[in-house]
Order: C-alpha cells, then structure tokens, then sequence
C-alpha cells in the first residue's frame, strides 16, 4: 500500500484492507505515537464535513504529524478562479499525503493521476467514501466478530448515498446477502448492483423498512442527499421516508446493531441511542484509528 492513492475502495484488494483492519486494532489500543512526526497531510476539503474531516485531522495529530489545508475553498486561490489541477499541483509540493473532499465525481481519481503524493478520497459527490467503508468494515467486524456470511439491511438514499456504494463494493468480497431498502426514486444505482450480481450473490428490494428487521445483522441508516437533488420539492416528499424507532428493537435479533454514517438528519429518533444496538456513535470514534492505519500504510511507517 505504500505510495497507493485510494480513491475507490476496489483500489485496494481484500488482503489489503483486511490489513487495514488488522493494523486499526493495534491503533486502537495505542493511539496516541509519534510515528508520523516527519510527515505533512494536507486536508483539502471542498465541501462540508464533521466526522471526515476531524477524524483525519485528530488521527494525524495524535500521531505527531502536522497538518495543513482548509475547510472551505472560498478562501483559497480557487475562489480566484485557480484551477484543481494548479491546486493539486501545489498542495503536492508542501506534504506528503493529500486527503481531499470534493462535489465533483471522478476529482479524486483525477487529482491521484497529477499529483506526486498519494491522494485519499474522502468523498467526491455522491461516487465513492471509501475510508468510511474501512471504517463501516472494521464497525461491523467488530460487533459481529466476523465480516463473513452476513445480512446487511441498507436503508434510505441508495443513489446518492456515496458511503453505500464504497460499502456494497466491498462487503462483495464477504459472501453478504443485501437487503435493500429505499424509495422508488432512490434506488441502488445499475453500476453498483453489477458488482453483486458478478459475485453471484443475493440482493433484495424493499420500500418499508418494517420487513428487513426481523432478518438483519446490520442496519445502515443513511441520510436522504439533500444537497444532490436539483428539485427541492422532489426532496421535500421524500425527505422523512424511513424513521428508526427504539420501539423497532424488540423486532430485531440479538447481533442486531444500528449503523449510520452520519450526519443524521430524522432516520433515526434519538430514542434510539441509549440502546446497546445503536452503533452509530462508536463507528465514528473507529474512523481514528482506521485513518491512522491507512495513513501510516500508505507513508510506509508501517
Ligand atoms: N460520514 C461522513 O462522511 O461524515 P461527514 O460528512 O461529517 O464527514
């Protein structure tokens, strides 16, 4: 992994991040080293982020590296009119990592083909999120104690929804059997479906979420992508489709957790989260230490 850009999450094999995985967990015991006290990350962040963001941020400095960037371009040479590509370009002279957000689908994959750092995609529109995948993975491997043969209830914006792409892709490396669970308008798009059907595994489509508790290892709630729709009034009707409930819980088998990329906006009700299933907050907190693996991976520390 030393030197290799992620930018989708097939950019890396299964191996590797099970490694990733494996190198989170001694992360997770010792988090705070002063490996990366030689290095540079720059943090470009094009569009919003909490969690993304942060967590980089915090993996790196709990690491001893320091760290550069922004989180809004509007007060960068981009609202001059410069260009990503003299961006990239530049940024790559001052660090020695790139993790970058942008709204736009396939920056990620371009900046990684011009710039002379490897670059980590956290987030180009509504494509790909793959280190919340690695972060979704080493949730579920930990709560279920494996990642192998399990069923994982997918609900919400399935289109535009970038972390359930990266995570469908990969959980198809795992024999998983995918409840889908969306409005007719939000459904999984074509591209990533093939990626199941070309593992020859199972996939089912639901409109009400009631009928994949019962049956569901994981459910991964996520939010309606107000910010991909170009009619607001398309949004407004669908906006509260799917609410999970504290009084869903007893519907759900024992292993059952609740997972959410967040940010959450209503899908699931606060009551929810005092309950030993709800995952949501701890899967954030296991974005540290999967972006200190990843990053010391691909600098070759480790
Ligand atoms: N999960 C996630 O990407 O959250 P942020 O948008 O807050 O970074």
């Amino acid at each position: 992994m030393k030197h290799k850009s992620l930018v989708s999450i097939n950019d890396y094999t299964k191996e590797e991040q099970l490694r990733i995985l494996e190198l989170a967990q001694e992360f997770e015991k010792n988090p705070v080293q002063r490996i990366m006290e030689d290095y540079v990350v720059a943090s470009l962040f094009f569009e919003p982020s909490t969690r993304t963001r942060l967590s980089f941020e915090s993996a790196a400095s709990r690491l001893g590296a320091k760290i550069v960037g922004f989180s809004e371009a509007s007060n960068t040479s981009v609202k001059k009119g410069e260009s990503l590509r003299d961006t990239i370009l530049t940024v790559a002279n001052y660090s020695d990592l790139i993790v970058m957000r942008n709204p736009i689908e396939g920056s990620a994959r371009f900046a990684s083909e011009i710039s002379s750092v490897p670059i980590i995609n956290a987030g180009d529109g509504a494509n790909q999120h793959p280190t919340q995948t690695l972060l979704d993975l080493y949730s579920i491997q930990k709560t279920q104690g494996t990642l192998d043969n399990l069923h994982v209830a997918l609900v919400g914006d399935l289109k535009y929804g970038r972390t359930v792409h990266s995570l469908v892709i990969a959980l198809c490396n795992f024999n998983t059997t995918f409840h889908l669970v969306s409005p007719v308008e939000l459904k999984l798009p074509r591209s990533v479906k093939m990626h199941i059907k070309e593992k020859n595994l199972a996939y089912h489509q639901y409109t009400e979420l009631e009928d994949v508790l019962p049956k569901s290892d994981v459910l991964y709630m996520t939010r309606i992508q107000k910010e991909r729709f170009s009619d607001p009034l398309e949004y407004e009707k669908i906006k509260n489709s799917y609410i999970f409930h504290a009084d869903m819980l007893p519907d759900t088998k024992e292993n059952f957790r609740v997972m959410h990329p967040l940010p959450r906006v209503n899908e699931i009700h606060t009551s929810v989260d005092k309950s030993p299933k709800a995952y949501y907050f701890e899967q954030a907190l296991n974005g540290v230490f999967v972006r200190q693996a990843l990053m010391t991976l691909i600098l070759g520390i480790k």
